[in-house]
């Protein structure tokens, strides 16, 4: 961590791979820790005292007393999930007004924007994207068609704006037959979230995120989603719709590319998806449940089952080459414990024709494997590297020069404690 500079911790493939805990772990190192993209899509999990919390908009740093938290403009926000998970934490003793503040700059999801991330999804039928159903791509798409509303607007003027806006959606959604619905409680409570935001520092992020670098304060900027679901570098269009990737941490809270300092890129010790699209090492079979079952490996958001694989190194080079990430943080080694052989997916192959870039299209791709002795022995309670069983150091040796970039932090268990320093 450099005075002055912004890191980045980045998921590096398709989400959940714990940056959640990992921000938290960080933050004491930082002044600042920031969301750049995504919104109540996101589910980020923390646990330490023997208490647990998922955060989908506020960043993981709010736990810190001290430290300023930031919701960027390359953010979508609703204010009704907001209030919700605000009220949760001020009611668990932290004191969110005090510790965040939120660009001016960032999107509104609107109800109606839920309604149309769903209608949209109906009318795909088979190839459905499996959204979260939080809004994030009619959000995102009324930022780029420059109908959407932001933070700001909230401040003056707000019901002839929202009014137009619902309008429009609701033109769209009937054009689509989208009917039957009623949102007149959700819009109620919606409401009652702009109230609440109104109460919190609603400022120019980018103008105090860059005083604060000019003197020498240091920024961890986090991630949400992973680069396989960024809008340009993922499957698309299995994707969400935000810019994941470190470009987007420029983009998303208005700091300078030079600003950046270390990319940290975390990924787990098998692979996860969630919702449809391409997964070449996806497992259909007990191997698969067995890991599914013992990572637990159900959505923090949506309860829905994560699809579960072994590692992709085709992945992982990918998002290395794309973020510039300088150190590599591994998580959920534990959940592999039982396996007496681990497997890495080294290449893709179709058509007896071998490729280790990321092809343009990942759907038909079949994995290679190379197959690594599994370490046996429990992970968990270990936290010191000397700790860690002969097996699972060497298999992490092999990853580090597969990936040609140091694996600097491994976590082995979902707790702040669990965590050990390379
Ligand atoms: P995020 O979206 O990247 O913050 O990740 P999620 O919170 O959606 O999913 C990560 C899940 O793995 C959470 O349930 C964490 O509590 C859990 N977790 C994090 N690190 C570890 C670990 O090293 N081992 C195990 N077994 N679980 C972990
Ligand atoms: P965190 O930050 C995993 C997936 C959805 C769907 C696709 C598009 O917790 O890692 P969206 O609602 O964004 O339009 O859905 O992206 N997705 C995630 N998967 N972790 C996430 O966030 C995700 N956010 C979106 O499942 O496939
Ligand atoms: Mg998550």
């Amino acid at each position: 961590m450099d005075k002055g500079k912004v890191d980045a911790l980045l998921g590096i493939v398709f989400g959940d791979e714990g940056k959640g805990k990992i921000v938290d772990y960080f933050t004491p190192r930082y002044d600042i820790v920031a969301r750049f993209a995504g919104g109540p899509n996101a589910g980020h999990t923390i646990i330490f005292g023997g208490k647990k919390f998922v955060l989908r908009s506020i960043p993981s740093g709010v736990f810190d007393k001290g430290k300023l938290n930031i919701i960027g403009n390359g953010c979508v926000i609703a204010p009704d999930l907001f209030m919700q998970e605000a009220r949760e934490l001020e009611q668990a003793g932290y004191d969110v007004r005090e510790r965040l503040h939120i660009s001016k700059r960032a999107h509104l999801i609107l109800p109606t924007h839920r309604l149309l991330d769903k209608a949209y999804e109906a009318a795909k039928g088979k190839n459905k994207v499996g959204t979260t159903g939080k809004g994030i791509g009619p959000t995102y798409s009324d930022k780029a068609s420059r109908t959407g509303l932001r933070v700001g607007d909230m401040l003056e003027g707000f019901t002839l704006k929202y009014d137009t806006l619902k309008a429009r959606h609701l033109q769209i959604l009937s054009d689509l037959r989208y009917t039957g619905f009623d949102i007149r409680e959700e819009e109620r409570e919606w409401m009652r979230g702009v109230e609440y935001m109104r109460g919190f520092s609603l400022t120019d992020t980018e103008t105090e995120l860059n005083a604060c670098l000019s003197e020498g304060k240091s920024v961890l900027a986090e991630g949400a989603q992973g680069t396989m679901l960024d809008i340009d570098h993922g499957t698309y269009p299995f994707v969400s719709s935000s810019s994941t990737v470190c470009g987007g941490v420029c983009t998303g809270l208005g700091v300078p590319p030079r600003s950046i300092g270390e990319v940290f890129g975390i990924f787990k010790a098998y692979s996860t998806r969630v919702g449809s699209g391409p997964f070449p090492v996806e497992l259909t079979d007990e191997t698969g449940d067995k890991i599914r079952s013992l990572g637990n490996e159900y959505g923090a958001v949506t309860g829905r089952n994560r699809r579960c694989g072994w590692i992709d190194l085709v992945a992982l080079r990918y998002a290395i080459m794309l973020n510039g990430v300088t150190q590599l943080v591994m998580m959920k080694s534990d959940v592999l414990d039982g396996f007496p052989t681990v497997r890495a997916c080294v290449a893709y192959e179709k058509d007896g024709r071998q490729v280790t870039d990321m092809p343009f299209d990942t759907e038909g791709w079949k994995p290679v494997y190379e197959d690594i002795p599994g370490w046996l022995s429990p992970l968990s309670s270990c936290r010191s590297e000397q700790e860690l069983p002969q097996a699972f150091r060497s298999y992490v040796s092999y990853l580090e020069q597969q990936l040609q970039t140091p694996i600097t932090l491994l976590s082995v268990g979902p707790d702040r404690e669990q965590t050990i320093v390379r």
